[in-house]
């Protein structure tokens, strides 16, 4: 790799990396933080990227969630749990749908800075810094809690490490097992719509697994069917910490950010010649791109051959972000821009960040049907254009939060008060997420693309 270091990022123009008013304190943090040990490990960095090569080849489909702001507040068994359970939920229906595997991205171990719109937030005559993440500073709107703190990054390193250490303990000690799927539905959504077709899934798939069980297939001897591989990610903004958990894995000399298995670089840091592309592109981990209506094709095509001279399949996802009304604006002319340079990508949809409006209750939600429409848009587009909508990324929580409006139990703008507890944006609750995975998973069965997916199955 070119003249790359892991610190080389610092020699180029960077935006919402935040400023510390005690530089020597962050240095010793950030020192410290270089010994302690990696979150997680090159083999299994590599193994996500050869699992995402499948995708890119329409053999595989990617979910990727989890909550746009992990806190230091919500953190807790229960809470990781329950949003692991969801993403199972979900990726159930998804895989019964397309006959595709779908690899588990969380959202998690790790999401905590925000990059914001201002730098500042004013309410009455007191301007304060804005919220920039646990990891940095506190939400509460003093100025105390608004200081930039590097200690905080402590703290959300030990928050991924033990979140991780559950997520892990869930994936691998029994919790996903195939047989227990009725163990993952979420108490509160019991009587919605979602849990009766839920239920009627669990049922075939249990009557599929006595049938295997009867022709000698069953957990006991088949791994797979016991067991999951749940990757975690967050947005790579905030270089310092990155550039302190960046290793070498002894068994290749290659360069790992070791904080989670994949790194994206956001909507507002994608500029070619800035730090955040600098840092991604040395770095071995699979990368996501969002994309959203300032991005430009070409810039997007240098920046994929920058950060992927080799035009690996699996290293890019892009992940576009442009809005329910907006998509036929937009991605038509990105996916040809890709398609005509023979770049390799993921094309994943993020139907949440072109879609944040502000309620007649002052509250930042999301219409569900935006979300779905921007989803349906991207599928026919994909469809239209003859590449494969691969993936879907989205702001969602296992808890029964009433942050995004609409869904099969209708939340009104007057509702979102009740359990509004995100700490940045809106995201989808257990039953709106899982409402999302059956309207995909029909608009799966629609498209040619997955049809052959079926086909083979069935072969
Ligand atoms: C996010 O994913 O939380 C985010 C800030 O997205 P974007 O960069 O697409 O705005
Ligand atoms: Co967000």
């Amino acid at each position: 790799m070119k003249n790359w270091k892991k610190n080389s990022w610092r020699k180029y123009p960077v935006k919402h990396i935040p400023e510390y008013p005690n530089k020597k304190e962050l240095d010793t943090v950030l020192d410290k933080l270089g010994t302690f040990p990696p979150l997680v490990f090159a083999g299994e960095t590599r193994h996500l990227k050869s699992q995402l090569a499948d995708v890119v080849d329409g053999n595989a489909f990617l979910l990727q969630g989890g909550d746009c702001a992990e806190s230091f507040a919500e953190f807790n068994p229960d809470n990781i749990r329950d949003t692991f359970k969801v993403i199972l939920q979900m990726s159930l229906v998804l895989t019964y749908s397309a006959s595709l595997p779908v690899i588990k991205l969380g959202r998690i171990a790790g999401q905590f800075a925000k990059p914001r719109s201002a730098p500042t937030e004013k309410k009455g005559d007191i301007e304060l810094p804005s919220y920039l993440g646990d990891n940095v500073n506190g939400i509460d709107f003093n100025e105390k809690a608004r200081k930039h703190d590097p200690k905080r990054l402590f703290r959300a390193y030990s928050q991924s490490a033990s979140t991780l250490n559950l997520l892990r303990a869930f994936s691998h000690g029994g919790f996903a097992d195939l047989k227990k799927v009725h163990l993952w539905n979420l108490g509160y959504i019991k009587k919605s719509p979602q849990a009766k077709k839920f239920s009627e899934l669990e049922d075939k798939i249990a009557d599929a697994l006595s049938f295997m069980d009867a022709c000698g297939i069953n957990s006991e001897f088949n791994r797979r069917l016991k067991t999951v591989n749940f990757w975690t990610s967050h947005e790579a903004l905030h270089l310092p910490f990155e550039e302190s958990m960046t290793r070498v894995d002894s068994t290749t000399g290659e360069n790992h950010a070791t904080s989670a298995h994949f790194v994206w670089i956001g909507d507002r840091t994608r500029q070619l010649e800035g730090g955040h592309v600098e840092y991604c592109r040395g770095i071995e981990n699979p990368i996501g791109i969002k994309c959203g209506p300032t991005s430009k094709p070409e810039e997007i095509v240098k920046i994929c051959n920058l950060i992927n001279p080799k035009n690996e399949k699996g290293k890019i996802t892009l992940i576009s972000r442009f809005g329910h009304d907006s998509v036929g604006k937009f991605l038509p002319k990105l996916i040809r821009g890709i398609k005509k340079e023979g770049v390799n990508v993921i094309w994943s949809c993020d139907p949440m960040h072109g879609n944040t409006i502000q309620s007649t209750t002052g509250y930042k939600t999301r219409r569900f049907n935006s979300v779905l429409k921007e989803v349906k848009d991207v599928f026919a587009v994909h469809q239209s254009e003859g590449t494969y909508a691969g993936g879907l990324h989205i702001e969602m929580t296992g808890q029964n939060v009433t942050e995004c409006t609409g869904g099969a139990k209708n939340i009104q703008d007057q509702d979102l008060s009740s359990r509004y507890h995100t700490h940045c944006d809106p995201r989808l609750n257990a039953d709106q997420a899982l409402e999302l995975a059956f309207l995909i998973s029909d608009e799966i069965k629609k498209n040619s693309s997955y049809s052959k997916n079926a086909d083979r199955a069935a072969s």
